[in-house]
């Protein structure tokens, strides 16, 4: 896990998530009408007031991002103690458009998100959280690059039989090399 306060984003210029666009059904629709699992997915995602920010191109989608929210629950993967947070999950980059500082925008895009849901009025930026595998070598290096720092790490296991998993966060708890 890491974590970051929006004040502290080291986005520099190219990481400006320009055209990146708010997911709503409709655009779910639009761009995942060829992916029925990952459009219903979505569309789940939606129904749980999760946010999602997307990269097109010619009607076809590059990259995409999840927020999920205080008031949203936490991400499907992830124990109930990351509840009542700010936390990204479920990105990607679509594998012929990788490299090129999507993920990097999808990550400013979301914390901006986070952002403008937060209390209006309120002068702090909110603190977002956002997780990957430690063998994740790609994510790990745009997350620190951009400079969320470690919040600990959640040990989980899946449920046979069930998307269902369980699992722990230690707070402290070193990341993995
Ligand atoms: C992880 C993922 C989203 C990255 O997308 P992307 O658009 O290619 O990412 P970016 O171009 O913004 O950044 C990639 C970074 O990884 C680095 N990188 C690429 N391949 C690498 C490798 N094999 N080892 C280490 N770093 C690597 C790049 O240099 C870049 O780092 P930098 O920002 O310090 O220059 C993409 O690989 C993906 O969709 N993977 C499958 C789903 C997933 O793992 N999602 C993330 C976890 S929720």
């Amino acid at each position: 896990m890491w974590s970051i306060q929006g004040d502290a984003l080291r986005a520099v210029p190219g990481d400006d998530p320009a055209g990146w666009v708010r997911v709503d059904e409709r655009r779910v629709d639009h761009l995942f009408a060829a992916e029925p699992e990952r459009r219903s997915r979505f569309l789940a995602f939606l129904r749980r007031g999760h946010r999602g920010v997307a990269l097109a191109d010619a009607g076809r989608w590059v990259a995409y991002g999840w927020l999920a929210t205080p008031r949203s629950g936490p991400a499907d993967h992830l124990p109930t103690s990351t509840a009542g947070r700010y936390w990204i999950f479920y990105c990607r980059t679509a594998d012929d458009q990788r490299n090129r500082g999507h993920y990097r925008r999808a990550l400013v895009a979301l914390v901006g998100a986070a952002a403008g849901d937060a209390a209006p009025g309120d002068a702090s930026t909110p603190t977002v959280f956002i997780d990957t595998r430690d063998d994740n070598a790609p994510a790990r290096s745009a997350i620190e690059r951009l400079g969320f720092v470690p919040a600990g790490v959640v040990h989980l296991w899946r449920l046979p039989r069930t998307t269902r998993r369980l699992g722990y966060w230690r707070k402290a708890e070193a990341h993995g090399r």
